[in-house]
């Protein structure tokens, strides 16, 4: 099986985006602002969700209006937040189809789609001009690109001088291996980890200036371990995690895991084009 496929294998289930909106209309929520709080717990496929890309929009120094592009922005969860929270213009690309024809069908149920574009395609070879982005998210996807020499290279092109590259990104660290199977890969085939400091020189070589590198690891175990203290809700969720990504139990159980036996550690950076 080709990476493509692979990709598409792991992440795309089919008719996803129908299947999202037709289980919050069974259970009768169905305005945009019943539909985006419902949504909210789950559409961001990266630890922390909401609060590392809330995060993250603060340390890149975002601003109204700025021409942002989401690489493997999954079903669109962070560019709707970009969109909603900050007044940007965003473009999404992601390699799985169903994740982009489930961004492209909840954008529009959203009033979105004049503000996000969505493109299918691998974040290896874009289809966008030169200089075209004042900042480039890309959160929890490096996990799954072997040749980072030619993404960051894809980043340096794509950006404006001076503009910004935003990561999150799960690394390599100091014991091996992973348990899989975890959200990015059920195997290691499509699994390429490198370690913090490898990650951080390659960055810096391929033309970027740190601004900021900060080991998360604590933070996210320990928001883990708030979560698990809390009572459970009597109140059953409309919609879980589960409808998007397959395995989700056995996936979580192996992703704290591998945190809490420093087999990952979990990187949020930003970078300015030099
Ligand atoms: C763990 S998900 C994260 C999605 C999103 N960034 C988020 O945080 O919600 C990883 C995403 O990267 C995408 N991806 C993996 N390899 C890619 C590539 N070479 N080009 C574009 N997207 C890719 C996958 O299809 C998937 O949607």
């Amino acid at each position: 099986m080709g990476y493509e496929e692979s990709i598409n294998k792991q992440y795309g289930k089919s008719n996803l985006g129908a299947q999202i909106l037709d289980t919050l209309r069974s259970k009768g929520i169905d305005t945009a602002k019943e539909i985006q709080e419902t949504l909210a717990p789950i559409e961001e496929l990266h630890l922390r969700g909401m609060s590392a890309t809330l995060e993250l929009i603060q340390e890149s120094g975002l601003t109204k209006n700025m021409n942002v592009l989401d690489v493997g922005c999954g079903i669109g969860g962070s560019t709707r937040i970009l969109v909603s929270k900050v007044g940007c213009k965003v473009i999404g690309i992601d390699l799985c189809e169903e994740f982009c024809r489930a961004a492209g069908l909840i954008n529009e149920h959203l009033g979105y789609a004049d503000n996000i574009e969505i493109h299918q395609g691998d974040a290896l070879d874009m289809p966008f001009a030169n200089g075209t982005f004042d900042v480039i998210f890309i959160q929890h996807v490096l996990m799954n690109i072997e040749n980072k020499n030619q993404l960051f290279s894809e980043v340096y092109r794509l950006l404006r001088p001076k503009g910004r590259l935003a990561l999150n990104t799960i690394c390599a660290g100091s014991i091996s291996p992973v348990y899989f199977p975890v959200i990015w890969a059920n195997n290691p085939s499509i699994s390429f980890l490198l370690p913090p400091k490898k990650l951080r020189q390659l960055i810096r070589n391929s033309g970027f200036k740190e601004l900021l590198w900060r080991d998360d690891k604590k933070k996210v175990l320990k928001e883990i371990e708030v979560r698990r203290s809390k009572p459970p809700s009597n109140k059953p969720r409309p919609i879980s995690l589960d409808l998007i990504v397959a395995n989700t139990r056995e996936k979580w159980k192996n992703i704290v895991l591998n945190l809490k036996e420093e087999r990952i550690v979990v990187i949020q950076g930003v970078f300015e084009r030099i």
